[in-house]
């Protein structure tokens, strides 16, 4: 009788401290955001609570996740920015699925080896979404990000004097402005030629200046990266006497630039159907072309000049 009591006392005792782990597992928040914000195939089998039982992951001994291996598994949807809570991570595997939007940070991951996503939709990496300094993301040994539409300018001098870092795959993008020059000579760099929408071929060569006024007035207007109509940024021929831009229906909510005015040769300015606040500045009147601007649809007030 004592036996027994023992026994199912032990039997409570041990479901009871098993439900406590499962629950204060330290990464099940971000797996749980990971798994709202992809769209998971039935065939993956997210549902127990513990996450480390979801299949194409891996923890470690005390719970943590060190393995997302979700290669070729037809996902669709985006990455959480709380994926660099992750603290063990150590590799990620995504490629060949139809991931979009944003890489978020990953700047805590202080293990992680291995980042691999080929072949998805990602459009955007923010300049601070790998190196802030020195010494995050200290483990990087390969980064693949080949064949996605990532955009905007690649922030280089991050990757110079990389401890670990030894391959970078930025090949089939839709990356702008120079073409990235690395110093680190310990590392690969799979960037093939004509792959992307770098303004030059030649590595690290500066842009056309008026390539970089339009970066700057895509940034200051609220444009992730360049998204204009006029591909511009890609060919230097028609960047030197750009005589049209379009910027409609991009969501833009940053103020009219003024740098427009530095773009002499400009003929047509199209902004309509933006959120652009504030009021139209004094500076469009400058490029004595212009000939056509229209700021209709967007929340400015004041005369036009
Ligand atoms: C890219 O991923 C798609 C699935 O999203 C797959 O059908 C295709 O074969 C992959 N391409 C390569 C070159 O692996
Ligand atoms: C880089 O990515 C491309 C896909 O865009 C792939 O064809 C190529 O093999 C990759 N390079 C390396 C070194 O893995
Ligand atoms: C790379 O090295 C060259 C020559 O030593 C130097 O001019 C350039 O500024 C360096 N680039 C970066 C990003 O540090
Ligand atoms: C205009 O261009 C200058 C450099 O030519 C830059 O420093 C400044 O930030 C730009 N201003 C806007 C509003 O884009
Ligand atoms: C554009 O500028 C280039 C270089 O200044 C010039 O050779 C070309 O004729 C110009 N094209 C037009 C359509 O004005
Ligand atoms: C837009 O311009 C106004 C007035 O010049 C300024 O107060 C505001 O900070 C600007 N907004 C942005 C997003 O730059
Ligand atoms: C801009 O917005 C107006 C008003 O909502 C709409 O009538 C017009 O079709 C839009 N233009 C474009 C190009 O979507």
């Amino acid at each position: 009788m004592r036996a027994i009591y023992l026994c199912v006392s032990l039997v409570f005792v041990l479901s009871i401290s098993v439900s406590v782990q499962t629950q204060s597992r330290p990464d099940a928040a971000v797996m749980q955001d990971l798994k709202a914000s992809l769209v998971i195939p039935k065939h993956l089998k997210w549902s127990d609570p513990d996450a480390c039982q979801w299949s194409h992951v891996i923890c470690s001994d005390n719970g943590q996740l060190t393995n997302i291996e979700l290669q070729d598994q037809n996902l669709k949807g985006t990455l959480p920015p709380s994926l660099e809570k992750l603290s063990s991570l150590a590799v990620m595997h995504l490629e060949n699925n139809q991931l979009m939007g944003p890489i978020p940070s990953l700047v805590g991951l202080r293990y992680l080896q291995v980042v691999i996503f080929d072949n998805d939709s990602f459009s955007y990496m923010p300049p601070d979404a790998l190196f802030s300094d020195i010494c995050s993301l200290s483990s990087l040994e390969d980064l693949s990000l080949g064949h996605n539409k990532l955009t905007g300018i690649f922030p280089v001098s991050s990757f110079d004097n990389h401890p670990k870092l030894t391959t970078l795959n930025l090949t089939n993008n839709l990356l702008q402005g120079p073409t990235p020059r690395f110093n680190n000579s310990k590392l690969t760099v799979d960037i093939r030629t004509g792959s992307n929408s770098f303004c030059l071929d030649d590595l690290g060569l500066a842009c056309d200046s008026r390539v970089n006024i339009l970066f700057s007035i895509a940034e200051s207007m609220g444009a992730e990266s360049w998204k204009g109509n006029d591909p511009c940024p890609t060919c230097l021929g028609e960047i030197r006497n750009i005589t049209g831009i379009s910027f409609q229906i991009l969501g833009l909510s940053g103020n009219i630039s003024s740098n427009f005015s530095m773009l002499t040769s400009l003929k047509y300015l199209i902004v309509s159907n933006n959120s652009l606040p504030g009021t139209i500045p004094s500076e469009l009147t400058t490029p004595s072309s212009l000939q056509t601007l229209d700021v209709s649809n967007n929340h400015l007030h004041g005369r036009v000049p």
